[in-house]
């Protein structure tokens, strides 16, 4: 595997994003808590908001990688070589930020195997590197800078270092994944052998060891990463695997019996609770978006514990963990302040004294949902949207009645039905419809009425960390408002939102 030391980069995910896009296996640690046990082919160091100079520069002892295994420094990692061997950094008082061109090639190199002189690249940097050491030699540089590529000279390490002050990682160095291949694959000896087929047959295997004959309890949401951590579970430990998915009153219309009878022909031993009334009474009352969470966690939690008594012998919860929840808490800034209480289930493993198991916790997003085709996951599980955990409370601003989550759920499935049938729903990363909390004047026939508005709001983002609201056609933006407002009582006006994240966020509580 490839090791990704970090530096705090706001990008190091990126690194592991395209190195995984090379089939090749990598993990991200901090820089200083890791070790080389374990078979490390190559180890790329990570850039960072920190200065080589500052007083908080973020020190690694270099002699405990280099010569080891081949090593590429990007950005700080590169200036970190530079510097910890002698070289000399600047701190110039402005910041070189954004495109640049590779128009200087010094050497030939097979770093730069197939890159086109003049090759884009992005920078983003204050501290540059003046002059190398003298184990380094220069091999490109852009038209800004004359020590944009480097590397180790020949036999003075035992495996070569190189150092690049551009990002690779990110997109708009418009041939860095070709050269990262270079550097992991032509210069490493790497082997692009990772697919979603190999990482089934490994998982599958290891949760066998693991687990053994024990049984796993396993709360599905509908939504793909729970679903594919069922799937892969189920394919190790067959009925050992309980799964449980609950009716919280708060999904889209029909959602429940849809994903129920999927669960079904998938072959999961599934145990679906309608739990509707014991939510309902539970948000009686509360109007504040993080009390509704709360209120929503704890009767899942109740709900799951009473659930769970009835499979006495059950030692393990299984997650649907997925890889970003996994580096955020490893970060080198500590886990990030939360801004909303995300993790609606925290402390269930705790209160039910059960061993946690989580497959995907090694995969992003998009490899979630390739291992989920590896699978066999059905595809309306696999192409949907994400939904948060607490559904539609918090798309009803305010107070939470039946009424209203009964009004929103026509609405929202006029919307979505739209979208489907305009091939628009997969061009979007999470659409959905919001109740707000105003009446407004309108006249129907000769009456004038005073009656609810939603907001329709569809986004395209990576993550879900920023996000830009999707450009959908006036045209269909139409055909939807009416049809809305002809088909479902009480709503008389639907409004567009077209706000960025951020300043907004996608949900609106
Ligand atoms: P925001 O609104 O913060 O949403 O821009 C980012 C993503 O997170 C989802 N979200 C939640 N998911 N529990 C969840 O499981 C929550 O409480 C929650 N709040 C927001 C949101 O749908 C979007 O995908």
């Amino acid at each position: 595997m490839v090791l990704i030391l970090d530096f705090g980069s706001q990008v190091t995910q990126l690194i592991a994003r395209r190195v995984r896009e090379l089939n090749i296996y990598c993990e991200i640690k901090p820089y200083n808590d890791f070790d080389l046990s374990g078979n490390i082919e190559a180890i790329i160091l990570s850039g960072s908001p920190f200065s080589v100079l500052g007083e908080n520069a973020l020190k690694l002892d270099l002699s405990g990688i280099v010569g080891k295994v081949p090593v590429l420094g990007i950005c700080y990692g590169a200036q970190w070589i530079s510097h910890f061997y002698g070289g000399k950094v600047n701190n110039s008082n402005y910041r070189e930020y954004g495109k640049a061109n590779l128009s200087k090639f010094y050497e030939q190199d097979p770093l730069m195997e197939d890159l086109e002189i003049g090759s884009q690249v992005w920078m983003s940097h204050g501290d540059t590197i003046r002059k190398l050491p003298s184990e380094f030699e220069v091999i490109a540089g852009s038209e800004d800078i004359d020590i944009a590529v480097f590397r180790s000279k020949k036999s003075v390490f035992d495996q070569p270092v190189y150092g690049v002050q551009f990002h690779p990682e990110v997109t708009h160095t418009l041939e860095g994944k070709q050269l990262l291949k270079n550097f992991l694959v032509d210069i490493s000896g790497v082997k692009q052998n990772w697919t979603p087929s190999k990482f089934v047959e490994d998982t599958v295997r290891e949760l066998k060891q693991t687990l053994g004959d024990e049984q796993v309890i396993l709360a599905l949401s509908g939504g793909v990463d729970s679903t594919v951590a069922a799937s892969l579970l189920h394919r190790a430990i067959g009925e050992n695997l309980i799964c449980i998915f609950v009716d919280n009153g708060l999904l889209r219309k029909n959602e429940f019996e849809e994903v129920l009878e999927s669960y079904r022909e998938m072959g999961l031993r599934i145990f679906g609770i309608k739990a509707v009334n014991e939510f309902y009474s539970a948000l009686k009352g509360l109007s504040d978006p993080e009390l509704k969470r709360k209120a929503i966690g704890k009767t899942f939690i109740d709900i799951f514990e009473r659930e769970a008594g009835n499979f006495p012998g059950t030692k393990w919860l299984g997650q649907g963990t997925i890889y970003p929840d996994v580096i955020e808490s490893l970060s080198v800034h500590g886990p990030s302040a939360t801004i909303k209480s995300h993790h609606n289930v925290g402390g269930l493993p705790e209160k039910l004294n059960l061993k946690i198991i989580e497959p995907l916790r090694s995969l992003f997003k998009d490899e979630v949902r390739k291992v989920g085709k590896e699978v066999n996951v059905p595809g309306n599980i696999l192409g949907r949207h994400p939904f948060p955990g607490p559904g539609l409370a918090i798309r009803i601003l305010g107070e939470i009645t039946e009424e209203k989550v009964k009004t929103l759920q026509e609405a929202d499935a006029i919307y979505i039905d739209h979208l489907r049938k305009s091939g628009w729903y997969d061009k979007i990363w999470q659409a959905g419809t919001i109740l707000l909390p105003v009446e407004s004047v309108g006249v129907m026939g000769d009456e004038r009425t005073y009656e609810k508005a939603v907001a329709l709001r569809a986004v395209n983002s990576l993550d879900g960390m920023t996000a830009e609201w999707t450009p959908i056609p006036y045209e269909l933006l139409g055909k939807i408002s009416s049809d809305i407002i002809n088909k479902v009582k009480g709503i008389n006006r639907v409004v567009y939102d077209i706000s960025t994240k951020p300043p907004a966020t996608i949900e609106w509580e």
